[in-house]
Formats: C-alpha cells, sequence, structure tokens
C-alpha cells in the first residue's frame, strides 16, 4: 500500500472513531446480477440478469467516491461477464484507479480467464476441496484451479463462504493459499443464513471449530487475510451491525453495508467477517487496530 494511502485511512480512522462519524470509506457496485453458476448457498444470483451498462456504473463509481469511499468492489453476479461493447470489467478496474479510488478489488467465482493485474486483490471464491466446492458450486474446480495458475497476476485471496457442506474443508482452502501460484491470501465468511439457504447455517459450536481451525492453519503459517481477535464476536454474533462505514449499489439504490440490510432480522445473524472487522475497528477496540494494520500492511 502506498504511503498516502495508508495515511488517509488512518486519518480516517481517527476522525471516525474520535468524532463517532459514519461516513463510508469501502464501497461496492454490483454490475450485475447475472450468473453462469447457481450456488446452493447464494440468494443474489440471476433475479433481474440485467448487465448494467457502461455509463450507469461510471456514475455509480462516481457517486461512491463523492460520498468519500476509497475502497471499491466490484460484485454481483458474476464480475467477469461484466461487458459493454468493447468494455470488459478491466476496463472498469482501470476507470476506478484513474478516478482515484485508492484501492480497488474485484469477487469473482473464477470459472473465467483471469487477466486483472490492476486490481488490487481479486477475491476468488473457493469453497472447499474438489469434492465439497463442487457440491456447492457444481464442477467447476479443476477449471478455477486452472485458470489460477494461468493467470496474468499474483493478487489472488481466496474467498471461502463456511456452511454446512464445507465446514470441515477449512484446512483444504489454507493449504490451497499457501501452495496455489498467484495466491496471496484466503479470506473466509460463515454462511449468512437468507431465508432460502437457512439450512446451512452453523451452529454456535460449529462456528467455534471452525475458528479453532483458521486459527491453527494460522499458526501453522497459513496465510490468512482475517482478523483472529474478531473471532469471539463473530461466533457469538456479537459484533455491531450494520457497518455504516459500507455501502453498496446496486442498479441506483444506496444500502448501507449490504444488499441483505432488508433482510428482516438477517443482521443478527450475520456471518460476513468484514462487518465485523470494520465495526469493531470503528468503536475503536484496540485488539483489532493493531491486527488490522499488521494484515493489511501485509497482504495489500
Ligand atoms: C455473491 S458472490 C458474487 C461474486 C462471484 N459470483 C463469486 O461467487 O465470488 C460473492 C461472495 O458471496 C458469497 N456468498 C454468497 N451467499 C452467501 C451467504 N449467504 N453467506 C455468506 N457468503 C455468501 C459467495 O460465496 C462469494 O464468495
Ligand atoms: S457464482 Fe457467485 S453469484 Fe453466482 S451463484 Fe455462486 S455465489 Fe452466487
Ligand atoms: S450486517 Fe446486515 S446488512 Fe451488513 S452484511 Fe451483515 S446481514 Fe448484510
Amino acid at each position: 500500500m502506498k504511503l498516502s494511502s495508508f495515511m488517509h485511512f488512518a486519518a480516517f480512522g481517527v476522525k471516525t472513531i474520535l468524532f463517532q462519524r459514519k461516513d463510508p470509506i469501502l464501497g461496492t457496485v454490483i454490475v450485475t446480477d447475472k450468473c453462469n453458476l447457481k450456488c446452493k448457498h447464494c440468494s443474489v444470483n440471476n433475479i433481474t440478469g440485467v448487465v448494467h451498462p457502461y455509463k450507469q456504473i461510471q456514475n455509480e463509481m462516481r457517486q461512491l467516491y463523492d460520498m468519500g469511499v476509497r475502497i471499491l468492489f466490484f460484485c454481483g453476479g458474476e464480475t467477469f461477464l461484466w461487458k459493454d461493447g468493447e468494455r470488459t470489467l478491466r476496463d472498469l478496474v482501470l476507470e476506478a484507479k484513474e478516478m482515484g479510488f485508492l484501492i480497488v478489488n474485484v469477487v469473482t467465482n473464477g470459472t473465467f480467464p483471469i487477466d486483472l493485474p490492476e486490481a488490487d486483490l481479486i477475491l476468488l471464491s473457493l469453497d472447499g476441496d474438489r469434492e465439497r466446492h463442487n457440491a456447492i458450486r457444481g464442477d467447476t474446480y479443476d477449471t478455477i484451479m486452472k485458470n489460477i495458475e494461468n493467470a496474468a497476476s499474483d493478487n489472488i485471496c481466496l474467498y471461502m463462504a463456511i456452511n454446512q457442506i464445507n465446514k470441515n474443508a477449512i484446512r483444504d482452502v489454507c493449504v490451497a493459499a499457501r501452495d496455489t501460484k498467484n495466491v496471496r491470501a484466503v479470506s473466509f465468511n460463515f454462511h449468512t443464513p437468507y431465508p432460502d439457504t437457512r439450512e446451512l447455517a452453523l451452529s454456535k459450536a460449529e462456528k467455534t471449530e471452525c475458528c479453532n481451525m483458521i486459527s491453527k492453519m494460522m499458526n501453522e503459517g497459513a496465510p490468512v487475510f482475517n482478523l483472529r481477535s474478531a473471532f469471539p464476536y463473530l461466533i457469538n454474533n456479537t459484533f455491531p451491525t450494520p457497518c455504516c462505514q459500507c455501502v453498496v449499489i446496486e442498479n441506483g439504490k444506496i444500502s448501507t453495508c449490504g444488499r441483505c440490510i432488508e433482510v428482516p432480522g438477517l443482521c443478527k445473524e450475520c456471518g460476513y467477517f468484514f462487518v465485523a472487522e470494520y465495526t469493531l475497528l470503528f468503536r475503536g477496540n484496540p485488539k483489532i487496530m493493531i491486527e488490522m494494520l499488521k494484515t493489511y500492511l501485509k497482504y495489500i
């Protein structure tokens, strides 16, 4: 991370903590909800099937920038399905960088060739070893591993949503993160139980076991891009929600924290690690502050 970016984030953090400000710093643009997969745990694919036009996405990026957002995510649906004429996802990343976003990340299912060297991180969903990943995401594991191997850059961070199907495959994903070319780290979430996927949710005891396993893998040197000090809050769902410093924009509509904010009662069962990590940070939790500093400087 550039020193100037670090200084911007440090100043934002100090202002937010001292004055209990609610301005956003992290924003997500949903480029489409169209997807080539239909994963068992996902409730946000192919609802409209619309690929949003370039001009609209550009306006949304500008809107987020003007609100103060400096960490931008492109998400979907499947982000690599996005195009408008000759323009591709890579053009959106370049445009975001030119606009002045300090960190630009993309979330993808990894089933398309990966050519985004300008992104700071490509969060690539891998949900276990071949067997458990494919049980959730269809027969895609081998294609994804080949795409990672052939990627244009080494900015990939595996992204695993832990649920009832893959809760025993944490070690496999940590080992893949450590040993696979072009992969820098792995980041986890717990399944967030939307009404149509409640059966995949983990109990408190299961979340405890998962966190113990992630901790063990961290001790063994696995590159985990999460904060250990947030684990107790994630296990007990005692972190503050929603995250006021995060916003998402989809088809012109801005929501605080996530699209899921409109699902009644869901925030109380939120499994997104970034929500715990950011809300605890901006409440001034000293352990989280120190760990976040170390972790972000290591992986971005
Ligand atoms: C909605 S997908 C969109 C990007 C891309 N299609 C992908 O699969 O990475 C973004 C991330 O959300 C995760 N996800 C989907 N539903 C979830 C849920 N209910 N709880 C936690 N994570 C979920 C996916 O596993 C994926 O890592
Ligand atoms: S690939 Fe991503 S958007 Fe598509 S169904 Fe799976 S989790 Fe949902
Ligand atoms: S806190 Fe609520 S809005 Fe935010 S990600 Fe979790 S469930 Fe969604």
